[in-house]
């Protein structure tokens, strides 16, 4: 009994398996889902609670991931690859544990919906990868910007619409309306003791927002993107070199930019994105100069001028964004993100905020670097 977390087995065993399940075993502790490898005499698997308040819709998450993954499984056989290790693989329903409803679902075959209404989608563990929880070195960080620039190319031509399962991710316009009902709100009373962060937001709300009106009028190019490109969200073998990205949960259609920035904003931070310690965080120049040749080395030739242009801005923006989703968290009562103690998304607001102005503070510098590798 003590292999099988309660619940779990059955949950599992309406996935289509090689093998019968010997093991269930938590995975570490998920940002966002709750995470489970399920072992069979055959084979290992990933089995997900896909959080669907953050997620709502679920279905369409599902079926965006399997559009994506078997566009970049017939990529990897049509040059050769494993596509059993450098795409995920979806594991689909068994059909006799489907109603009739999922069946006519056409992402039905994709999770499971219990009877508490969570849901649960399986994959295949990808054995001996690892995964990497900070990019603390520049050769590190080139092969994470090769691992998303390498996503980003596979799904160059990819044409099919996505359904946009988390709305207005990433889009500050939308983001802003949030912010102004949760100030108006103010649901935790925290409001009056956030004068000089709030003033963070509002000072810069003009210039991000004259970045998106890029995006909305066309002038950045919309690609498919991952939407959260930390190096954890990317499989190495053995050797350190890239083998998928996974975690495809928020990949939508949007600006290629916001995966460079948010990459950006992760990878070269010298401290913790919650460092109580602010001397820590800053951007690593350095780590910069490597992720953005790593990213390039895959997308040089393949960015629109625009796109060159508007890349390390980019870095400015998603981190800016960070900062004022952690404070808006904050001011709604701590609903979204996971808190470990109280004022935990207040530290991470103003670590954010050093990074911010760390980036803002070596902006020239970037876009120099960014010109050198991107042509
Ligand atoms: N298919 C897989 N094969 C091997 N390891 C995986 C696989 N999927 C996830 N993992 C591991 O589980 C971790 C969490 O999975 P992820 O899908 O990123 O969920 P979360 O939303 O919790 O970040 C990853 O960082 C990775 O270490
Ligand atoms: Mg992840």
């Amino acid at each position: 009994m003590n292999n099988f977390p309660e619940g779990m087995p059955a949950i599992a065993q309406k996935f289509e398996t090689a093998g019968n399940i010997t093991e269930i075993k938590p995975l570490g502790p998920g940002f966002i889902n709750d995470t489970f490898i399920v072992k069979t005499d055959k084979s290992r698997y990933i089995l997900q609670r896909k959080n669907h308040l953050i997620f709502p819709d679920v279905p369409g998450m599902m079926k965006n991931i399997e559009l994506i993954t078997e566009h970049i499984r017939k990529k990897i056989l049509a040059e050769g690859g494993n596509p059993l290790r450098e795409v995920l693989t979806v594991t689909v329903r068994k059909p006799e544990t489907m109603t009739e409803a999922e069946k006519k679902d056409p992402a039905g075959h994709l999770y499971y919906k219990d009877a508490s209404g969570n849901y649960w989608a399986m994959c295949l563990f990808i054995e001996g990868s690892v995964t990497y929880e900070k990019a603390d070195t520049p050769e590190l960080c080139y092969k994470g910007g090769e691992g998303i620039g390498k996503f980003q190319a596979q799904l160059s031509d990819f044409t099919t619409p996505l359904n946009e399962t988390i709305k207005g991710f990433h889009n500050i316009r939308w983001r802003f309306r949030q912010w102004d009902e949760a100030l108006a709100k103010d649901a935790a009373g925290r409001v009056k003791d956030l004068k000089e962060e709030i003033g963070w937001i509002e000072d810069r709300r003009e210039e991000m927002l004259d970045f998106w009106k890029k995006v909305e009028d066309g002038t950045i190019p919309t690609r498919v993107t991952h939407n959260d490109t930390k190096i954890s969200n990317i499989l190495f073998d053995g050797n350190g070199d890239v083998l998928c990205v996974i975690d495809l949960d928020t990949c939508m259609s949007s600006t290629s930019l916001n995966d460079f920035g948010d990459a950006i904003r992760s990878y070269t931070n010298t401290g913790a994105e919650d460092d109580r310690n602010l001397d820590n965080v800053g951007m690593s120049m350095e780590m910069f100069e490597a992720y953005t040749r790593g990213y390039l080395s895959q997308r040089k030739g393949n960015l629109t001028e625009s796109e060159i242009e508007n890349l390390a801005f980019s870095a400015r923006y998603i981190t800016y964004e960070q900062v004022l989703r952690f404070l808006m968290d904050y001011i709604d009562g701590d609903t979204y993100y996971k808190t470990a103690y109280p004022g935990h998304n207040l530290v991470r607001t103003h670590a954010q905020y050093k990074l911010l102005c760390s980036i803002e503070s070596q902006y020239e510098e970037m876009k120099k670097i960014v010109d050198k590798y991107a042509r």
